[in-house]
This record gives C-alpha cells, structure tokens and sequence, in this order.
C-alpha cells in the first residue's frame, strides 16, 4: 500500500512528482523516495521519513524533464532507507517504484537470483533484479514482459532503464495505475488526483497490462506483447476537495463539509419526492432473497445501518460481512442473495478480492462508494455515487455519513414507502451545521477533559451502538487512546472490569426505546469509578447531558450523533498534537491483504 508517481515531458519533471506524491501521501507515508534523469544518468534520493522531508533531501540544482517517485507504508522490511523506494538492480541499469505486494517473490529469488546481491528487505527489489536477469537475453519491453509473468500477487510498477533514457515502462495488476495526458507531457500515478491540474485525459491501466511511454506518446500491451487500444477519459477533477482551503486539517474540513455532500446526495438522487436510482438495481435488490453487505472499518459500520434500513423498511434480511472475513470463509448462501460493497475509495484489496469471488459465482455486485473510476466500480453491475468529494484525511468522515445517506435513499426507493426521507435528510444536514457551529465549545470542553485519558468507553444500544463503533474507531485512529465501543447492556458481562476511577465512558442516547435503559447502564459505570458522558438527542436529553443534538429522525440519528463523535476525535487529537490527518501507522487506502 504505497503511492507512485512518474512524469515525462517539457516541464521539471521534480516538481510534479514531487507534487503528486504529496496528494498519494494518504496511501503512506512511513518513507519517500524519488528517481530524477539528469543527462544520461538517474540520480536517486530517498530516505525514511515523509515527502516534506524527501522535498529537503532532493538536489534541486540539475536539470530534469523525467522522474518516478514513490511513497511507502511499509509492508515488507523495516521502515529505513535500505527498503525505501526507488529500489535499482545489481548492474544499476533498472531503477523501479512499486506498489502492492508479491506473494512468490522469495521463491524467484531462490530460483533465479541466488547470485545476487540484496540491499532491502522489500519484493520489490526481487522484481527489480528479475529484470535485470532476463534483460540479459531478451530486449528490455521483453524482460519486464517475462518478469511481469512470472509474479504472484499486486504490482503497480515504473521502470527506468538507463538503456532506453527516454522511456518510463508502467506495468499494472490488481492495483491501481492511471496515465494522464497533458500539453506538456505524460504523467502516471496511483490515484487521478496526483496529476498536476492541466491533465485533460487519462485512462486507468488493466490488469496485466504494459505501457511505454516515451516522445510524448502512450502505448499499451498486453502480456504477449500485442499493442490494445488506449482508451481514454476526460479528467475532471474537484479542485476544492483536493486543497485544505483555510483549514489547519483536512479531517476538519471534511467534517464541516458533510452538510454540503448530505445536500448534493438529495439533489442527485431525488426529483421532488422520487428516488432517480436505476430501475433495474431496485428490482435486482427486490428479487433478491438477502442482502450481503461487505466492507471494512468506516465503511462497515456504515454498512450496519443499511441492515438496519433494508430490514425495517424492507423487510429483506440483510447481513454485514467484514471483507478480509469472507475472503478465508464461505459462509452458506441463500439462493438469491445480492452483494453489495461499501467503499469510499473503492481500491480497498480485502472488498476487491471478494468482490471477485462473488462475481465469478456469478451474484449482482453493488458498490456503494466514493470513487466512481475505481477498481470495485469496474467490477459492479451497479454503482452508486456517495458524491463526498475527494477525501485526503486518512480518518474517513464525510464516506460515512454520505453512504448512509445513499443507503437510505436507496432502501426507500426498494420499499416504495411513502417517508419523508427527503426532508429528513434535509434536515440532517442543518442539524450538523448546528453542531459544527454551536455545539463545537462544549465539544471541545468535552475533549480537554478526556485528552489525558487511558482508555475510553463508548456504549450505546441499536443504531446508537454502531455510531458509538464509529466513534470509538475515529479516537482511536487519531488520539491513539485506547477506545472501545459496547452495547451497553454487554458492558456488565466483562468489560466493566477495565472501568477505573475516572476511565470516561459515553453514552449515546438518540432512541426512545432504549433510552433510559442506556442510561442505567452508564450509571452502573458510575457507580464503580467511571465518569460518565451524554451526547443525547433533544427529545430524549435530561438538562445535565453533555451534549444535546436537536432533533432529526429517529432512523437517521447516526448520522448527527457521529458527527459530534468525529469532532471529539478531532480536538483530542489537537489538544495532544497528533498528526491529524496522517496518524500513525496508517495509510488511507488499503490495498494490501
Ligand atoms: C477509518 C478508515 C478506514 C476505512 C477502511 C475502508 O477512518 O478510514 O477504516 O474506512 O479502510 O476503506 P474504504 O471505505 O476505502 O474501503
């Protein structure tokens, strides 16, 4: 799970790499690394550390029109300098960026490469070298192509061959690749938004394809070597949601944002009071006999509202599978299910790997995601939009209460119900201006009680349950406090043993049924040392709460609650000087088993 870069063309290729990759910073940033042409030759620079720091460590005094760079989330090695990119072979003729992981990489280096020497602890460096082994009786497109064969697993790979000075080779298998076209040049990258702003076209590379790129001119092959069409797409990109705009952070902006995304989802998928949703999903989800929601983080807990809207309000029943699950398990079907996926980025390799699974036996594969171009989208039958905009923090925000959103709109328009979806919606999204606007004081009061705390609890019961999930992942995420999310009535069966004095625990209250129950629950923490906490919703609030909600429906209540839960997070995390958008040991999207 890493993030490439390259660029041929008239301009500094150093500057747009190095550009690109700070956008890819969100795939990881444990280390960067960058390989510039100078003359005939490739100069190298690269460290641990992140791209702000290989920015310093680049030798700005030569000229350049070609580069490939790379940043890391380690998955092989250590995080250093010997393991990060680029990575070059023991004649120094290959310099290579990778990313994704190759399964069989120590039996090609058994097999082929026991008379070479090894610098890194990384696949990559095997790759590189496998090359360099076949570029010895074979021309270099040969070689990658022979290489490229023989590797079990995901790559996404530059090559630079000091043979070919003015080529980048670009190979692609289960992760992504996209080739972007501009006036002065090409530019390759991991993800669309890497590309500099004057890219007007791009295509997004398949699997198992090669593409040369030299003199300004793109050509693709496939692994025999025959040339197959290039076929491109207009670029358009959202130039705000890439840009902090005025924020310190992004995970800030994004959560003031949810407002704006909550409006544009009404207004793509209804018309008046009807839901434009394609007719042929909503009869594909009504004949089918369950509904198989697959995801992971974020996203699955989003998911567990769409079990809950699907089975009340159509009665289908309706699971919630955590992806990297159903990747190992074959848990028994019903004779008609439908799958469908949750994914902001829509590259997440777990969801891909069943996705696959599922569509080769032949089942309708939904994605309910963020990025309309990406690999899970390719493999859909349907997709739906969750129209958030570009999301940089590495916490997800705004993918959580947009896909909640959609999933609501779309189990109203299988259910054919007459709710006021619509409005309630509406309304959600006033009520989280409310809360950015009046309820961020109490809220940050809130977080500077809570900051120098251990361990922090989150109960709550039904939808309030999952929202505490949610909750309980942001401030672990960010805060690094050791956070965890209970039923509340599961507490008394073990876990209240970790409550000590003073260990905050906060109850969730937004549902009329299990209100004062949640709240008896919290006191039983009380009462052996906790303090307590209440984010309640108006109807429901006693004046001692701490944070009180206006009113939104009872249905959508999480989509309020979490907001609040996400602030929390957020100030946490500032009081404590944490890097809030890139916290530690993380990368935003996931694209490793
Ligand atoms: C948490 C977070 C992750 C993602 C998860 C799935 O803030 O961002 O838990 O939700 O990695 O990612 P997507 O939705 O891109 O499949």
């Amino acid at each position: 799970m890493c993030g490439i870069v390259g660029y041929v063309g008239s301009l500094d290729a150093r500057t747009i790499v190095l550009d690109g990759l700070k956008k890819l910073e969100y795939r990881g940033y444990d280390s960067s690394g960058i390989a510039l042409r100078c003359n005939n030759d490739f100069k190298i620079f690269k460290d641990k550390g992140r791209i702000a720091h290989l920015c310093e460590i680049t030798d700005y005094s030569f000229k350049t029109n070609m580069g490939i760079a790379h940043t890391r989330w380690a998955t092989h090695g250590m995080v250093n300098y010997e393991n990060s990119h680029p990575h070059i072979s023991n004649n120094k003729r290959f310099i290579l960026v990778h990313n994704g992981i190759i399964e069989n990489y120590r039996k090609l280096k058994i097999d082929y490469l026991s008379d070479y020497s090894f610098y890194s602890e990384t696949d990559s460096e095997v790759i590189v070298n496998l090359i360099e082994f076949y570029s010895k009786k074979m021309s270099a497109e040969q070689a990658i192509r022979k290489a490229m064969s023989m590797l079990e697993g995901s790559y996404a790979l530059l090559i630079l061959d000091k043979e070919n000075m003015d080529t980048i080779y670009c190979v692609k298998n289960k992760t992504p690749l996209n080739i972007g076209v501009s006036n002065d040049g090409i530019t390759i990258a991991s993800d669309i938004i890497a590309f500099p702003s004057n890219v007007n076209k791009f295509l997004s590379l398949d699997d198992q394809r090669f593409a040369i790129i030299k003199n300004n001119n793109v050509k693709i092959f496939d692994l025999m070597g025959f040339e197959v069409e290039a076929n491109y797409k207009e670029l358009k990109l959202d130039e705000y949601s890439i840009s902090k705009g005025n924020y310190e952070h992004y995970m800030l902006k994004e959560i003031e944002e949810q407002p704006d995304v909550i409006r544009r989802i009404i207004t793509k998928y209804f018309d008046n009071e009807n839901v434009l949703i394609d007719k042929n999903l909503i009869e594909a989800i009504k004949n089918s006999d369950k509904i198989n929601f697959v995801a992971c983080g974020t996203s699955l807990y989003a998911s567990f509202m769409g079990k809950y809207f699907f089975e009340k309000l159509c009665g289908i029943p309706t699971e919630c599978f955590i992806a990297s699950e159903l990747v190992y398990s074959n848990p028994l079907m019903t004779k008609k299910p439908i799958f469908i996926f949750v994914s902001q980025s829509g590259e997440t390799l777990d969801c891909i790997t069943v996705m696959k699974k599922y569509k080769d036996l032949g089942y309708k594969i939904v994605s309910i995601t963020n990025s309309v171009e990406s690999t899970m989208a390719y493999f859909s039958d349907f997709i739906l939009d969750i129209c958030a905009n570009t999301e940089v923090s590495v916490a997800s925000t705004k993918s959580y209460t947009a896909s909640i959103a959609v999933m609501s709109i779309l189990a109203k328009a299988v259910s054919n119900q007459k709710t006021n979806l619509k409005n309630n919606l509406n309304r959600v999204s006033l009520v989280i201006e409310n809360i950015i606007q009046d309820l961020k004081p109490l809220i940050k009061d809130m977080a500077s009680k809570i900051k120098d705390s251990n361990a922090i609890f989150y109960i709550g019961r039904g939808i309030d349950y999952w929202a505490c999930d949610e909750g309980a992942l942001k401030l672990k995420e960010i805060s690094y406090i050791n956070t965890e999310s209970y039923s509340s009535g599961e507490l008394k069966h073990g876990t209240i043993a970790l409550i000590e004095k003073g260990t905050p625990v906060i109850a969730i209250v937004t549902q009329e049924g299990t209100n004062s129950i949640v709240r008896s629950n919290l006191e039983e923490a009380i009462s052996r040392g906790a303090k307590g906490y209440v984010i309640s919703l108006e109807s429901l609030a006693y004046s001692k709460d701490d944070i009180i909600i206006p009113n939104v429906a009872h249905y959508l209540t999480p989509l309020v609650s979490v907001v609040v839960c996400q602030m929390l997070a957020y100030y946490v995390a500032l009081y404590k000087n944490n890097d809030i958008d890139r916290p530690k040991n993380l990368a935003k999207s996931v694209t490793v088993e």
